[in-house]
C-alpha cells in the first residue's frame, strides 16, 4: 500500500501535542484523522485539519468523540477507495487530581484511557501496522495527588503492552512515556513544583511537543525491530527523578 492510502487515527489531537504528532505523521506522507472530543475544540481541529489538507488536498479529516460516553460514534469515511487506518496513537488524556475515593474521576479516567482506546483497537485491528500509546514516566514512579490518571495511564500501558504480543505480527505495538512537557495553561502545579521538576531533568529543559510527534512518528513508521518497547521521552529524568 502507498503512503497516501494509509491513515493514522490521532486521539486527543486538536492541539498541543497531539497537533505535533499529526503534522509529523502527516509531513511523513500518511492522512491523518485528527480527533477531538469537545464542541469548544472543533475550530481548533477544523483549523488543522485546513492546514493539513492545504498541503495535500483530501489528507486529513476531524472526527469527534467524546471518550467518557460509553459508545464511541463512528469513525469518518475515508476519501480514497483503497485507503485505511495502518496507525493509531492513543493520544487522548485527562489530567486531574484524584483520590481513592474520587469515583466521578476514577470512571472517566479509565474511559477515556483505557476503555474508549481499547474499543478503537479493537474496531480497527484488523489493518493496524502500528500502536502507539503516550502515557506517562509516572506511570512507572508515581507522584502524590493523581491516582486514576497514573492507574488508568498504567492499564492504556498495560493493553498496548499485552497486545505486542496478541497483535504480533502484524501490528507492532508500542508506548512513549513522556516526562515534562510544556504545561496546559490552566495547570494546577504550583510555580515552585515545576522549578524543582525542571531541576530534576539531566538535559536541563523540559520536552516539546515537536519531540513527542518525532518519537511517536519514529515508533509508528521506522522503527520496525522495535515492538512492546517504552520510550521514556523525559530527558533522562527517570533515571534522577527526585
Ligand atoms: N504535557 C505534559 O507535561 C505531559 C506529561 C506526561 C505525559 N503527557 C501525555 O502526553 C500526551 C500529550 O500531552 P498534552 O499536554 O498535549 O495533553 P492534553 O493537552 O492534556 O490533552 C490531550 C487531548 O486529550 C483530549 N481529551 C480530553 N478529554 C477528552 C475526552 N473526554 N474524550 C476524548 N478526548 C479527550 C483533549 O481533546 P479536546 O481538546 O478536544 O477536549 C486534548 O486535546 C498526553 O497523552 C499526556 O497525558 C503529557
Amino acid at each position: 500500500m502507498t503512503r497516501a492510502a494509509q491513515w493514522a487515527l490521532v486521539t486527543g489531537a486538536p492541539r498541543r501535542g497531539g497537533e505535533a504528532i499529526c503534522k509529523e505523521l502527516h509531513r511523513r506522507g500518511l492522512g491523518v484523522i485528527v480527533h477531538h472530543s469537545r464542541a469548544g475544540s472543533a475550530p481548533d481541529a477544523a483549523r488543522l485539519v485546513d492546514l493539513l489538507n492545504a498541503s495535500r488536498p483530501g489528507s486529513a479529516l476531524a472526527w469527534a468523540a467524546d471518550f467518557t460516553a460509553r459508545e464511541l460514534p463512528a469513525l469518518p469515511a475515508l476519501p480514497q477507495p483503497d485507503a485505511s487506518i495502518s496507525v493509531l496513537v492513543c493520544n487522548a488524556s485527562l489530567y486531574r487530581p484524584s483520590d481513592l475515593h474520587d469515583h466521578a474521576v476514577r470512571d472517566a479516567d479509565l474511559q477515556v484511557h483505557l476503555l474508549s482506546h481499547a474499543t478503537l483497537i479493537e474496531r480497527l485491528r484488523g489493518g493496524l501496522r502500528a500502536l502507539v500509546g503516550v502515557t506517562d514516566i509516572h506511570v512507572h514512579v508515581p507522584h502524590r495527588g493523581h491516582l486514576w490518571y497514573h492507574v488508568s495511564k498504567a492499564a492504556l500501558e498495560s493493553l498496548i503492552l499485552t497486545l505486542s504480543v496478541e497483535l504480533a505480527p502484524a501490528t507492532r505495538c508500542n508506548v512513549v512515556a513522556p516526562g515534562a512537557l510544556p504545561w496546559p495553561a490552566d495547570n494546577h502545579l504550583e510555580a515552585e513544583r515545576i522549578r524543582e521538576v525542571q531541576q530534576t531533568i539531566p538535559l536541563g529543559r523540559t520536552g516539546s511537543f515537536e519531540e513527542l510527534g518525532q518519537v511517536v512518528t519514529w515508533l509508528a513508521l521506522d522503527a520496525s525491530y522495535v515492538n512492546g518497547s517504552v520510550v521514556p521521552l523525559d530527558g533522562g529524568r527517570s533515571r534522577w527523578m527526585r
